[in-house]
């Protein structure tokens, strides 16, 4: 597996719409787990293919992975969605906290549907479908909305969002 490098804000790749899969084979497999190591190096909950520069309609989740108390990485549960779409959605919200690793070291808080229903394909190919609430169906909703190049700060209000922006601005700033 490799670490991929990773697209971020303002990038224009990150607000094209992807393309579905068509062909789930070995490459695509490999593509697959190298997002999800991409992932775990950076820490993040969830990554879209779009961040990694593929406009293709494919995700990687894990929400249960954590660190040892020597800050090892332990793996929690891997999920690979191809072609994920949400067939259905609850009326109840939920506000949650969200970050980005496209965007770098920055939080605000967004309203999601509470549960959400996706069907998508598996690194096999099989049609699945699960059922999501509260935290995971928060990631599912995030991550696909970037494959219709949607950023979690796209949720905000405009003020917000420019605010979010400028602090973004200044730390990389700082950074370099
Ligand atoms: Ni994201």
């Amino acid at each position: 597996m490799s670490i991929l490098p990773l697209v971020e804000y303002p990038n224009p790749l990150l607000h094209e719409k992807s393309k579905p899969v068509t062909r789930i084979n070995d490459d695509l497999r490999k593509t697959l787990d190298d997002m999800l190591e991409t992932m775990y190096a950076d820490r993040g909950v969830g990554l879209a293919a779009p961040q990694v520069g593929l406009l293709k309609r494919m995700i990687v989740i894990d929400a249960e992975q954590e660190d040892d108390e020597n800050g090892k990485h332990i793996q929690g549960k891997p999920m690979f969605l191809i072609n994920p779409e949400i067939i259905a959605s609850s009326e109840e919200t939920i506000v949650f906290c969200e970050g980005c690793l496209s965007v770098p070291g920055q939080k605000a808080d967004v309203v999601r549907h509470q549960k959400v229903t996706v069907r998508y394909q598996d690194k096999e190919g099989k049609q699945k479908t699960i059922e999501a609430e509260d935290y995971l169906a928060v990631i599912l909703q995030h991550e696909i909305d970037h494959l219709d190049g949607i950023l979690y700060i796209d949720h905000l209000s405009r003020l917000k969002r420019s605010m979010l922006l400028k602090k973004l601005q200044k730390s990389r700033e700082k950074e370099a």
